[in-house]
């Protein structure tokens, strides 16, 4: 109950924040408005930030700034060098990124779709607030871009191109940090995925194959230790309790919290780390299950090289002695080590994760590299 009543406040709290609203925003100086394209899809509506409505003009500056290595200090660097639009914009395959000059980095690279529903929490501990102020801190961090944004505003100013850009986009060509968040905002928060197969089944325009449709029982069920009476072919009577954290309910396959799924610590503290509230130490943002066929590999420090590494390190490895919230998982945790999943229900949950691949965010000329 009090659970509940926590996620109800925490859902209040993101709808009623005051500068975010449901529809499309006006757009100002004669810009024309950007409609994301997810109508057609099982998604709940977007929220956008009134103060940055999506214009076609901001979404486009946003991408030349996207791909665009000017803002790194050697011009070797774009952001779009640690998310590749083929990897649902995650690292090309690294466990931790390689900034500039061969620095490696501290995690995992983070894919970027759906942002849109994000909004609140940025980065693995959720350390920037908005979107808008997460995009500048990669410019700056001496392992990524280790740019001044004075230096990356000096450039943009005397370049050929940028004032023009900002001009159209904000009617202004006096190019300062505010708009160049703001830009780099607009183009992320158009970055939509929602056309996987798992879609175009919910909206009864294909279907899974058998081994899906199990996959998405397994998914969807509880863990429970078999009684005689079951039956352990019967792919509801042993669940994997993935749900719980990456629920299916909203579309977006992610619980808008920071969780522990019971990782061993690898000295980082996450969540805790940044708010200094023990609790929350080793919590991490609970990512999308979206197109982790493309993301490899995974968690916050890139540990596991294979979706069924992942699946193993749950049924047999997860810790029950860290931060992991009995509530959170109940059956999981309480069962550590008593999981069980035949080897082809191992591989029919991994056949309906793969469900969750979209083509069209992969590969579609909107999101790809204006140069
Ligand atoms: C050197 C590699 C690298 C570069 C360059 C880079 N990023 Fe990242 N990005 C990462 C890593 C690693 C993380 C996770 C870092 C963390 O949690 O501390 C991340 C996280 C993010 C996130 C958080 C997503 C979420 O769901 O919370 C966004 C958004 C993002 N980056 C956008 C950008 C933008 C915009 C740029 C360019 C200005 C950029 N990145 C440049 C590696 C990089
Ligand atoms: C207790 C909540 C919880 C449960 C239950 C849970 N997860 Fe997770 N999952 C998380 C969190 C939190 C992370 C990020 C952990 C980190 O990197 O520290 C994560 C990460 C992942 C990742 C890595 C994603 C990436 O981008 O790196 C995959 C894949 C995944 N989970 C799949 C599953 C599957 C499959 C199940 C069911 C067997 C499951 N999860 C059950 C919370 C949970």
């Amino acid at each position: 109950m009090k659970k509940i009543a926590i996620y109800i406040l925490l859902i209040g709290g993101i709808y009623s924040c005051k500068d975010v609203v449901n529809e499309v925003p006006d757009t100002p100086f004669g810009t024309t408005p950007y409609t994301a394209d997810y109508a057609q899809s099982i998604l709940p509506p977007a929220r956008v930030p009134s103060d940055n409505p999506l214009t076609k003009e901001g979404v486009q500056l946003g991408r030349m700034l996207f791909y665009d290595p000017i803002l790194s200090a050697d011009s070797t660097q774009s952001c779009a060098s640690c998310h590749n639009q083929a990897h649902a914009f995650t690292d090309n395959g690294l466990a931790l990124s390689i900034g500039i000059r061969g620095a490696e980095g501290k995690r995992n690279s983070m894919p970027i779709f759906n942002l849109m529903w994000h909004l609140d929490g940025f980065f693995w501990d959720g350390r920037s607030d908005i979107l808008r102020h997460q995009a500048l801190v990669p410019i700056e961090d001496p392992l990524e871009m280790d740019e001044t944004i004075g230096n990356v505003l000096a450039k943009l100013s005397s370049s050929s191109s940028y004032p023009t850009a900002f001009k159209k986009a904000y009617n202004t060509s006096t190019i300062d940090e505010e708009l160049l968040g703001k830009a780099l905002e607009q183009f992320m928060l158009s970055i939509v995925s929602g056309n996987s197969k798992y879609d175009r089944v919910q909206l009864g325009l294909e279907s899974f194959t058998d081994q899906e449709k199990v996959g998405e029982i397994i998914f969807n069920s509880e863990a429970i230790t078999l009684n005689n009476e079951q039956n352990p072919n019967k792919p509801a009577n042993y669940g994997a309790d993935c749900f719980h954290c990456h629920g299916t309910g909203n579309g977006l396959f992610m619980r808008r919290e920071f969780l522990s799924n019971g990782l061993s610590s690898n000295g980082d503290f996450g969540r805790g780390g940044v708010n200094g509230t023990a609790e929350d130490n080793f919590k991490f943002k609970t990512p999308s299950l979206r197109n982790v066929e493309k993301t490899a590999p995974y968690m916050h420090d890139g540990r596991f090289n294979t979706l069924e590494e992942v699946v193993q390190f749950y049924l047999s490895d997860m810790n029950a002695t860290s931060a992991v919230n009995t509530n959170d998982a109940p059956n999981l945790h309480a069962l550590k080590d008593s999981i069980y999943l035949s080897p082809d229900h191992k591989a029919a949950l991994v056949s309906f994760l793969k469900t969750l691949t979209d083509e069209e965010l992969l590969t579609k000329e909107e999101y790809s590299n204006p140069f």
